[in-house]
């Protein structure tokens, strides 16, 4: 299961809001189709999320039959229109950065053929990076895990949330290849339930031992000493290490560290955003009401009750014990050791 396929003049989205239950693509063949699969969560997570948008801005100059001259203005018109979809996740708007650069380069092309194929070329290898990265994250994050480890996950940061493999569930397929005994704790994720409806079927599609949990039973795990590490993913993580990630993980971080288990992020470095200090500056994306006061269509509180939906947290740096990126681990301090391994090639 691929959670986005470039066809070649479309992107195969597989719909995760219909998972397990069905398997279910949709063919965007424009920029609008790759914004509303974003904003409706069909495609999720940081790096797919990113990677997606990179084939949508593609896919605006392959829609595209004005006049070379106007091509740039309706660039940026795509551009916003997916910029706007989710705010969290910084991998979106890197990639954006990324393709903007990528058309900039352009601005000698003669034909529209030229820059929308240099467009597609971009994408893939934004595609290609995700793929390399978290294949590099696995292998530095089986370094934390023993020989046998009960491992708690939260979301899903794995294959479906990425181009292929995972971050925090790259880092489990990689110590189960290295022979190490693991078995995950998903948490199920409330409420769009990314970890009982995607993390639990990635895992046992892959035949790794996992076991669902609903997210108040963390606390009690842990204390039965059922736990012996955290891992999750990131949306964004600040110049000083402060990390959102689905709302929750800041709890299991409070939860890791008052029972003394390690707790780690696992991220490319595109979820770095150096450009914000701290926790308090990441936008938080508030969503939809209605995903609390029903359960995929079922009615579970008063239609009317006020609700708030955060949908991401932020856990701040002094509980995280490591973040692993593809680059390596780093640890505390933050301010100083993300800046000296951003800029090392
Ligand atoms: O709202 P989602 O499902 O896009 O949120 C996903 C997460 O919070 C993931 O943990 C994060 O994006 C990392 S994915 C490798």
């Amino acid at each position: 299961m691929k959670a986005l396929e470039w066809m070649g003049d479309s992107l195969k989205i597989l719909d995760q809001t219909r998972l397990p239950v069905e398997i279910k693509y949709r063919m965007a063949a424009t920029y609008e189709e790759v914004a509303e699969a974003i904003e409706k969560m069909e495609v999720r997570g940081a790096p797919a999320i990113g990677a997606a948008a990179a084939y949508g801005y593609a896919l605006g100059a392959i829609g595209y039959s004005g006049e070379l001259a106007d091509l740039p203005a309706h660039m940026e018109k795509v551009q916003h229109r997916l910029a706007e979809t989710r705010p969290t996740a910084v991998n979106l708007f890197w990639a954006l950065r990324r393709m903007e650069d990528r058309l900039r380069d352009q601005h000698e092309a003669k034909e529209l053929a030229e820059i929308r194929q240099a467009l597609v070329a971009e994408a893939e290898n934004i595609a290609e990076d995700d793929r390399r990265v978290n294949r590099l994250i696995g292998e530095h994050g089986n370094a934390i895990v023993t020989a046998e480890a009960n491992i708690l996950t939260h979301c899903n940061a794995g294959a479906l949330a990425t181009v292929e493999y995972g971050t925090a569930l790259g880092v489990i397929r990689a110590a189960q290849q290295a022979g190490k005994k693991v078995h995950v704790y998903a948490g199920e994720t409330r409420p769009f339930l990314q970890g009982a409806r995607l993390t639990a079927l990635e895992l046992m599609n892959d035949h790794i031992p996992v076991t669902l949990i609903a997210d108040n039973m963390a606390g009690f795990l842990m204390q039965q000493g059922n736990i012996d590490l955290v891992i999750v993913g990131a949306d964004r993580i600040a110049a000083n290490g402060d990390t959102a990630n689905k709302i929750g993980t800041y709890s299991l971080a409070v939860l890791a560290h008052a029972h003394g288990i390690p707790f780690y992020v696992a991220a490319p470095t595109s979820t770095i955003d150096l450009k914000v200090p701290s926790g308090q500056d990441i936008p938080i994306e508030e969503r939809n009401p209605k995903e609390l006061r029903e359960v995929f269509g079922v009615q579970v509180a008063p239609p009317e009750v006020p609700v708030y939906n955060p949908a991401f947290d932020v856990t701040p740096a002094k509980l995280i014990t490591g973040i692993i990126t593809e680059k390596g681990i780093v640890t505390s301090p933050y301010s100083v050791n993300l800046l000296k391994m951003m800029v090392r090639s």
